[in-house]
């Protein structure tokens, strides 16, 4: 049962009662039927990828794990409609490249975990990804839903068609309910023609408001805006720890406060060119970015996507990561009045100035400065805790993680063995003292940061943010959902719970906290 029942950053988990590993819609329901009836909890899982710990037993030994990675097939595709219809298991990877081969489509939604989560997983997270600032959120591609209620009934909306006035629009309850309302076991989504051409430009910013003014130029332009399929930014920090755990090459070789990756797709390679030409030269010759570079093959255009997909994995490799995942208005995302110097002012007042990452020669002269938010000019990691900013900044959405390194991480061995310390920079104040144990310097990193960056969000932002984007609630944000929420939201949802999962059957204590919390 192992590997279902750690979660993809090994922070949550325990043994399940079971694992139950159905192959058909009515399996899924005599499962959840018996669990309903016996008053075992049960959660579902895809492909379990999820970053909020939502898709794992909590409670040892006593719930049931419902596996999806079965339920694979593909039930039908409508040529003129252009709906698909497949099965929640399936890997989003596949569908998309069986959708490429046989269809000219592509599916909505890209993500850096494409190769192993699952259609129904990233309907039960609402997941964003990179193409959402092309083709919207999942509410604009989810045409139907089949699911299984908590007591095992079956409720089929698989319709293909794309106009179903006929009632309550329930499959979009479904979406984004994280599993905690229904088992999702098939779904019919809206797939796009693939774009046959994708040009990608990386460009280099000193500061975040020349970087905003090119995304605004990027989104808002005719003839540029229908082109963009996706806009995501690094900062310094992810840049390097892209570049030094996760073996990625940087297109543009030296480090910029901020990097900025376009996408341009569409039906052909020179016009896609073109556009992203005009938006690098564009922002060169406003003096917002101080370089830029445009892919002229796709092994180029790999090579930009690599740096940016590969920050989570390569946090990952480099010790413990504190993870927020917010919405914020772009000129609070970063720079001098954004969420990421305030986490690092706040990691400046909390911690050690031991543990923190001293940063690189000469960042001084660059926005931000890199005290607690440390990044090697040099492109070497110098360790120490360093809060760095990512995401899709088209969508206004920041991943702002505090990465906590691990001693025994750069040899190989799984990051968070028992006994790992902190790996800390070299010759600080303090540097007499042993180094904490990693353990201790994750939680000291954790406090520091949470809830003082949901509660930042929600002051500095209100409703124009929200102190969870794309990831969802699961476990590891019950403590503050609460805080972007408005009026009457969390009443009418534990409304829905109730009338649709009385016996609080499916993932008991995930997304709406236990009551008297
Ligand atoms: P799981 O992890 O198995 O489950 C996630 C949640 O959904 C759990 O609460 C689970 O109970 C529930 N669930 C799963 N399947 C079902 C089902 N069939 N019916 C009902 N409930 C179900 N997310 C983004 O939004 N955007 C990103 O760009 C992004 N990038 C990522 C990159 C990496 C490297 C990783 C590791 C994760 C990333 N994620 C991203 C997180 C994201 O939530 C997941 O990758 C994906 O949506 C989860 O799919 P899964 O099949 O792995 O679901
Ligand atoms: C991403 O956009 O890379 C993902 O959401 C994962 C992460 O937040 O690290
Ligand atoms: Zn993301």
């Amino acid at each position: 049962m192992g590997p279902y029942c750690t979660d993809w950053l090994g922070e949550y988990g325990c043994m399940a009662l079971a694992v139950a590993r159905p192959q058909t819609t009515q399996q899924v329901s005599a499962v959840l039927a018996a669990c309903h009836r016996t008053g075992v909890p049960v959660v579902p899982q895809g492909g379990n990828t999820g970053l909020v710990g939502g898709g794992v037993p909590v409670a040892a030994g006593a719930e049931v794990l419902l596996s999806l990675d079965r339920m694979t097939g593909v039930r039908s595709f409508d040529e003129d409609a252009g709906v698909l219809t497949v099965e929640a298991g399936a890997v989003l990877q596949r569908v998309d490249e069986m959708l490429r081969s046989d269809h000219g489509r592509c599916m909505p939604v890209d993500l850096g975990a494409k190769g192993s989560c699952t259609v129904g997983g990233i309907i039960a997270t609402a997941a964003g990804g990179v193409h959402a600032v092309r083709w919207g959120s999942l509410h604009s591609s989810l045409v139907g839903v089949e699911a299984v209620l908590a007591d095992g009934t079956v409720v089929d909306g698989l319709s293909s068609a794309r106009k179903r006035n006929v009632g309550y629009h329930w499959p979009h309850l479904i979406l984004g309910s994280e599993g905690t309302l229904g088992v999702v076991t098939a779904a019919a989504l809206r797939v796009p023609p693939a774009p046959e051409a994708r040009v990608v430009a990386m460009l280099g910013f000193a500061d975040w408001d020349g970087l905003r003014r090119t995304v605004r130029r990027a989104l808002g332009s005719r003839g540029l805006a229908e082109t963009v399929s996706a806009a995501e930014y690094l900062d310094a920090a992810s840049v390097d720890v892209a570049v030094t755990w996760g073996g990625q090459r940087d297109p543009l070789d030296e480090r910029y406060p901020y990097t900025l990756l376009l996408e341009a797709a569409g039906a052909s390679q020179a016009y896609c060119s073109e556009r992203m030409e005009e938006v690098a030269q564009g922002a060169l010759a406003a003096g917002e970015a101080i370089t830029g570079a445009v892919s002229a093959s796709t092994a180029q255009a790999r090579q930009m996507w690599g740096l940016r997909e590969g920050v989570t994995e390569a946090l990952s490799k480099r010790g413990r990561a504190v993870k927020l995942d917010v919405s914020l208005p772009l000129e609070r995302m970063a720079g001098p009045q954004g969420a990421v110097a305030a986490a690092r002012g706040r990691l400046r007042d909390q911690l050690d100035p031991a543990w923190l990452s001293p940063g690189p020669r000469g960042a001084s002269t660059l926005e931000e400065g890199c005290v607690a938010g440390g990044w090697g000019c040099d492109g070497t990691d110098v360790g120490g805790v360093l809060a760095c900013g990512y995401g899709h900044v088209g969508d206004g959405n920041l991943h702002l993680n505090v990465s906590v390194p691990s001693a025994c991480a750069a040899d190989g061995r799984p990051v968070g063995a028992e006994g790992d310390t902190l790996r800390r920079p070299p010759a600080s104040s303090s540097a007499a003292a042993p180094p904490p144990s990693l353990a201790e310097a994750a939680a000291a990193a954790r406090d520091a940061s949470v809830p003082f960056v949901p509660e930042w969000v929600a002051k500095e932002a209100g409703m124009r943010g929200s102190v969870s984007a794309e990831h969802g609630v699961g476990m590891s944000k019950l403590g503050y959902a609460g805080l972007s929420r408005g009026s009457g939201e969390e009443a009418l949802m534990r409304r829905l719970k109730a009338a649709l999962d009385p016996t609080n059957t499916l993932l008991p204590g995930r997304v709406l906290a236990a009551r008297g919390r």
